[in-house]
């Protein structure tokens, strides 16, 4: 896509933390819990532990503190076996105290719950109903106009908007009789395998982020586009564009990551168009084709994935047909994506040593 560099909305790359870098520790309050790494990398699960009880603790805040960190340190989080769906309250309390209760601590702005632009004409702006129908499962692929690869899907939600998602909760209960698993992958690992000659270019550089194709969306839905504020005064207007650091540091964890995704990342900003394309589809096939900084889960009724968007991408697999899996997303928006040479590598900061000789 030809993206003229004079329109691009001004970068806001600029450090959004009150003082230097303050990474959380984790207290191990989640112990108790059992909590299983899926993978070395990336995913952690708890089994039968409710989510509901956790909100409600007399302890709630050291807990839900604990559970941010956790889902920040591993990417994603999976809470399986839950009694019941969670209510659109639970939801919404849930995912704005993971996002301030972190934030207030690392000391970044907390940024509210967001209002995706094609979910306005919902009773409740704050929640995003998740079905398949809206993703396109079953439908046939166009052999003119649509791709034929599953992997086109990898994304991190909304970073079309200056000021995106730090969280983002799925809670799903109808599910198909098999299909439909989610894959995440480490943004952080994906940093990890750059060599440190690139890595140190990268860290210069901004990127445009474009999700101007929901203009169509809310099209074929018949329904306006939402052009309001969207859960912050920052994202704002018709116009669904933000640059934002190519590498970033999480301020919970203050570990750098790739901040690409190919779905929303259209252009490098500092580089020429076809520069842009030929860096940005390598970064892109880093994160599709490394399967060892990924981690796929199978969804059962009423599980719940909580995964970080400041440090993750994710893709849903559309393999199964009819209209039966459905679920309901709340989404917290964090601070500005900064990068601070004060950042870690993961890797590094977990004393794994280097992933490149
Ligand atoms: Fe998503």
């Amino acid at each position: 896509m030809a993206t003229q560099t004079e329109t691009l909305p001004s970068a806001v790359g600029s450090l959004s933390l009150s003082g230097s870098l303050s990474p959380l520790k984790s207290t191990g309050a989640l112990e108790q819990y059992k909590p299983v790494e899926l993978t070395p990398v990336i995913g952690t699960q708890f089994r039968g532990v409710q989510l509901g009880d956790l909100l409600d603790a007399p302890n709630a805040d050291d807990l839900l503190k604990e559970l941010a960190i956790t889902i920040h340190r591993r990417n994603v989080v999976f809470f399986k076996e839950q009694k019941a769906q969670l209510t659109n309250d639970q939801l919404k309390r849930l995912a704005t105290k993971l996002g301030q209760l972190t934030a207030s601590a690392a000391g970044t702005e907390w940024g509210g719950l967001h209002i995706h632009p094609t979910e306005k004409h919902r009773d409740d702006n704050e929640i995003s109903p998740i079905t398949a129908q809206a993703f396109g499962a079953g439908r046939k692929r166009s052999r003119q106009t649509g791709s034929l690869l599953a992997s086109r899907g990898w994304h991190t939600d909304i970073t079309f908007e200056p000021v995106p998602s730090d969280i983002a909760i799925l809670n799903v209960w109808e599910i198909p009789e098999n299909g439909g698993d989610t894959l995440w992958a480490s943004a952080y690992e994906a940093y990890d395998r750059l060599t440190p000659a690139l890595a140190k270019f990268l860290e210069g550089l901004t990127a445009l982020h474009d999700g101007n194709h929901f203009h169509k969306v809310a099209e074929l839905q018949k329904k306006p586009l939402y052009d309001g504020v969207r859960g912050h005064p920052l994202n704002d207007g018709a116009n669904l564009q933000a640059v934002h650091p190519l590498i970033t540091v999480n301020p919970v964890t203050g570990w750098k990551g790739l901040f690409v995704n190919q779905v929303f990342t259209k252009r490098i900003v500092e580089l020429s168009e076809d520069e842009s394309d030929h860096l940005l589809k390598y970064l892109f096939t880093l994160v599709r084709e490394n399967h060892d900084l990924q981690v796929r889960f199978k969804w059962e009724k009423n599980d719940v994935a909580l995964w970080s968007n400041t440090s993750s991408y994710h893709n849903v697999t559309l393999d199964y047909t009819g209209y039966n899996r459905t679920g309901h997303r709340a989404v917290s928006l964090g601070s500005k994506p900064f990068f601070t040479s004060e950042g870690k590598s993961r890797r590094e900061d977990l004393g794994l040593g280097a992933w490149i000789e």
